[in-house]
């Protein structure tokens, strides 16, 4: 595997998905939290960083365990702390790089460019540049206006390059990590899902034995994915919860439910719309409505966990970016995302917890999910957040909202299906605002509530743009919904991204 070491780029996750895309296993520490380097730790690779080396407690690592002993990489920041800590000068650009850039010269007899062409487009984002290196090291690469946009230190495996080879704007970056991973740190490229999910039963047999495990799924990827795997290590001894909350979609819970039965889950399907609706009655605030789904999801799961006998663990689907420790810039101190082990929660909270994709990135999931041949209507699906058409309706919720908002919804998303648009949208969905307009029908004046469609591109949710749907395409959406739903005469579209707007209305 490769160890990349994280110095707080927002780009880091990105160099770990290039890596896994190779087939190669490799996991992503804090530089101030290094495991112990173990045989099958083939390489390092620096990550960047939004702080200087020239600052003073900027972070900082002990090269000499990884220098001469395990190729080494370093990217951005992770360049600029070698060449500084072995006696270069870093100092600041006279223009801050940013963006597209050339490599008009490359030294082709170098390994870490082999399938690299001349003039190869790179990304470039740094305040700091490397205006010297320690001496004897070789310059393999320059831009036009960055000389040392790679080096090499003569006799060993240690490298450094200043564009960003992990972005897609860098064009032949793939290739630049895969001659390192692969030619140089020597690492076979097997990591395959197929590999993934038979290590991954192994393990949980071993881990489970005879216990009994429960978990509670959305209909989503990432916990379908979960248990299935874990029911393939132990069958029935996984018992399922899938709860109808009454703000899924237009026949969800059925088909979702359907499916879960296909592929031999045990599952147990819970009604409890009505606890839901009770919970949510008379509050409007998003955060209050929030709050009220999770507490009564915490009390229906709690229920259903209570009725099987001798639960020892909860499985979830937890993935890595939600386990990997953030590096915070401004202290070396390191938080965790953490969703258990917290005292005074309910019951099914205290059982051990197993997280079989806790090491896998969402691109990596659906593969898995494929491989396992869950249907795609499961895999392919829009995330869908948990507290569901609640936060789509704005304000109080009540069934009769729901309901309109589920056809709408419906009308929508099937329209994307239908015309082969749903997979060029990272999500959609439609949103029933809290107006009425004037509208006329026939003769008859109307006075009826506003529906707002939403459709978004995004990677991971953080930012996102909208998606310019055909006119075509949203004027006969906006026709069907304001001909077949009763209640709802007008239709917008949001042209909003992210920032400064959410996906979500609430
Ligand atoms: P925003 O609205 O923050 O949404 O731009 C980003 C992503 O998160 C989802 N989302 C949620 N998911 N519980 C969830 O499980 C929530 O409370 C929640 N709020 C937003 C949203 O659908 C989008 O994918």
């Amino acid at each position: 595997q490769i160890l990349i070491l994280d110095f707080g780029s927002q780009y880091t996750q990105l160099i770990a998905r290039r890596v896994r895309e190779l087939d190669v296993y490799c996991e992503i520490h804090p530089y101030n939290n290094i495991p112990e380097i173990t045989p099958d730790i083939k390489g390092v690779i620096l990550s960047g960083s939004p702080c200087s080396v020239r600052d003073e407690g900027s972070p900082d690592v002990d090269l000499e365990q990884f220098r001469g002993k395990l190729p080494l990489l370093g990217v951005c920041y992770g360049s600029q702390l070698l060449a500084q800590k072995y006696g270069g000068n870093v100092t600041p650009s006279e223009i801050r790089e940013y963006g597209r850039a050339n490599l008009n010269f490359i030294d082709k007899h170098n390994d870490l460019f082999h399938e690299v062409s001349h003039g190869s487009q790179v990304w470039m984002s740094h305040g700091d540049t490397i205006k010297e290196l320690p001496q004897g090291w070789e310059v393999i690469s320059s831009t036009a206006s960055v000389k040392v946009a790679a080096f090499k230190v003569p006799d060993e495996d240690t490298f450094g390059i200043q564009f960003h080879p992990e972005v897609t704007h860098s064009e032949e970056g793939k290739n630049v990590l895969r001659n390192f991973v692969v030619q140089i740190c020597g690492c076979s490229q097997d990591w395959t899902s197929d590999v993934f999910i038979d290590a991954t039963i192994d393990e949980l047999k071993q881990k489970l034995g005879d216990d009994k495990v429960v978990m509670g799924l959305s209909g989503g990827v990432d916990s379908s994915v979960a248990a299935t795997l874990i029911h393939r290590a132990i069958g029935d001894n996984l018992v399922c919860v899938f709860v109808d909350n009454g703000l899924l979609r237009k026949h969800e819970y059925e088909e979702v439910l359907d499916s879960y039965k296909h592929l031999g889950l045990n599952v147990i399907g819970v009604d409890a719309k009505q606890r839901f609706y009770d919970a949510l009655a008379g509050k409007s605030d998003p955060e209050d409505k929030r709050k009220a789904i999770g507490n009564t999801f915490i009390e229906v799961f709690d229920d259903e966990a209570h009725k099987i006998q001798g639960v020892k663990w909860l499985g979830q689907g937890t993935i890595y970016p939600d386990v990997i420790e953030s590096v915070s810039v401004n202290g070396p101190s390191a938080t965790i995302k953490s969703h258990h082990n917290v005292g005074g929660l309910p019951d099914f909270m205290k059982l051990k917890v197993v997280e079989p994709l806790n090491t896998l990135f969402k691109d990596g999931v659906r593969e898995v999910g494929r491989a396992l041949q869950i249907p795609e209507i499961i895999i392919g699906r829009h995330p869908f957040p948990g507290p569901g058409l609640a936060i789509r309706v704005l304000g109080e919720v009540t069934p009769e909202k729901v309901s309109i908002l589920q056809e709408v919804d419906h009308i929508f998303i099937q329209g994307l299906k239908d015309d082969n648009l749903y997979d060029e949208v990272w999500q959609a969905g439609a949103i029933l605002l809290p107006v009425q307009s004037v509208g006329v029908m026939g003769d008859e004046r109307t006075y009826e509530q506003v529906v707002a469609l939403r459709a978004v591109t995004s990677v991971d949710g953080m930012t996102a743009d909208w998606v310019h749907l055909p006119y075509e395409f949203l004027g006969k959406i906006s026709n069907e919904i304001i001909n077949k739903v009763k209640g709802v005469n007008r239709v917008v579209y949001d042209i909003s991204s992210k920032p400064p707007a959410t996906i979500e209305w609430e």
